[in-house]
């Protein structure tokens, strides 16, 4: 993959081509980046690639000529078709998806501007498409620019080491991505989740899912409105209850764990257990579908103040109370929360309550 980059700072990218994993993917050969300095192709002794603006207006506007040489000069270098892409704040929002198809092209010409902007005759004559990199305004196009070689870089095979890192991050499967933990297990009175010390992967596996569920409805819930993001999901996650051929695989372990269930209209995504994936999604009428599936008459004060300190506790600590914490947690007796909860307090109760399996329950 080629990269031609067009700017009037090709000395900004030394270093950021120079080092890391983009650097060893140059040496590769993986791509190849061509600075290409604007002020080679203009023609008077000031090297003057801006002019003022006709109609007047604060600011400088960028001249055609400079622009158009350098570009045809480069497209000219070889015979591979190149997509011409003008970095600015008025562009489409790039997105992984735009990212995913750019990494499938043979040649990319990054156009940087300065200034106000460039004319617009060299736009409108030699210029595929504009992008943004977000809603905010830079002092011109060569860190966008980089952001744009950096994440298509990263899609080449072969960039990154292991494919896994590729599949799960944020975005690539429309859904921000769960938090990681390394050692030590406490770090200044934190613990890490109990579960990711299980060794139990479906386990775990369902765990991140809600996580990256859970995050992606507070942080970013227009993530979820998109009509894209089932498509997307099913591409990486395969379809919902769809059959396990193996269970090793852990896309096959997280296929099977994107079960739903319905009640009242509403749908869940549920572990293969049943315990709700996305804790924010817990309502009341989640709560009165395990009422019926546990065959409790009521839902009492007593019912509603339980729920409530077990998802207090699991807010703070990011995991449900294992039963014998329990009467710790709620300052009921168990004998009391098992009359609440015929079934068990650790699967009755949390089920009910949203959350994931309390650790040790059976
Ligand atoms: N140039 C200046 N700001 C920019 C942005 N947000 N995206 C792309 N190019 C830009």
């Amino acid at each position: 993959m080629i990269f031609d980059v067009l700017t009037i700072f090709p000395g900004l990218f030394a270093s950021f081509l120079a080092e890391s994993l983009l650097a060893k993917a140059l040496a590769k050969g993986l791509l190849t980046v061509n600075l290409i300095d604007l002020r080679d192709f203009t023609s008077d002794p000031h090297r003057t690639v801006d002019d003022r603006p006709y109609g007047g207006g604060p600011g400088m506007v960028m001249k055609p000529e400079p622009l158009a040489l350098a570009l045809e000069s480069r497209l000219k270098a070889s015979q591979e078709p190149a997509r011409v892409i003008y970095l600015t704040p008025a562009g489409h929002t790039l997105t992984q998806k735009k990212l995913r198809q750019l990494a499938t092209l043979p040649k990319i010409a990054l156009v940087c501007g300065r200034y106000e902007g460039m004319d617009q005759r060299f736009l409108d004559l030699m210029v595929d498409e504009e992008l943004s990199i977000g809603d905010y305004v830079l002092n011109g196009g060569e860190v966008p620019a980089m952001v744009v070689i950096e994440a298509v870089a990263r899609l080449l095979p072969g960039f990154l080491g292991q494919g896994e890192s590729l599949i799960e991050e944020s975005h690539s499967h429309g859904l921000l991505e769960h938090p990681h933990y390394t050692r030590p297990p406490v770090f200044r009175g934190l613990a890490v989740p109990q579960i990711l010390l299980s060794g139990h992967h479906a386990q775990v596996a369902a765990y991140r899912l809600g996580e990256s569920m859970a995050k992606t409805r507070r942080v970013r819930p227009d993530l979820l409105a998109r009509p894209e993001l089932e498509a997307e999901t099913v591409a990486v996650l395969g379809r919902p209850g769809a059959p396990l051929a193996d269970h090793k695989a852990p896309q096959k372990e997280l296929r099977a764990l994107m079960k739903t269930v319905e009640f009242n209209g509403s749908t869940y995504p549920v572990d293969d257990e049943g315990f709700l994936l996305d804790a924010e999604l817990w309502d009341p009428n989640w709560v009165e579908m395990i009422r019926v599936n546990e065959d409790i008459d009521e839902i009492t004060d007593d019912h509603q103040e339980l729920m409530r300190l077990l998802r207090a506790h699991h807010q703070e600590r990011g995991l449900p109370p294992r039963v014998r914490d329990m009467t710790m947690v709620t300052g009921f007796k168990l004998k009391f929360i098992y009359e609440l909860f015929p079934s068990g307090p650790g699967k009755g109760a949390c089920k009910m309550a949203g959350l994931p399996k309390p650790e040790g329950c059976a």
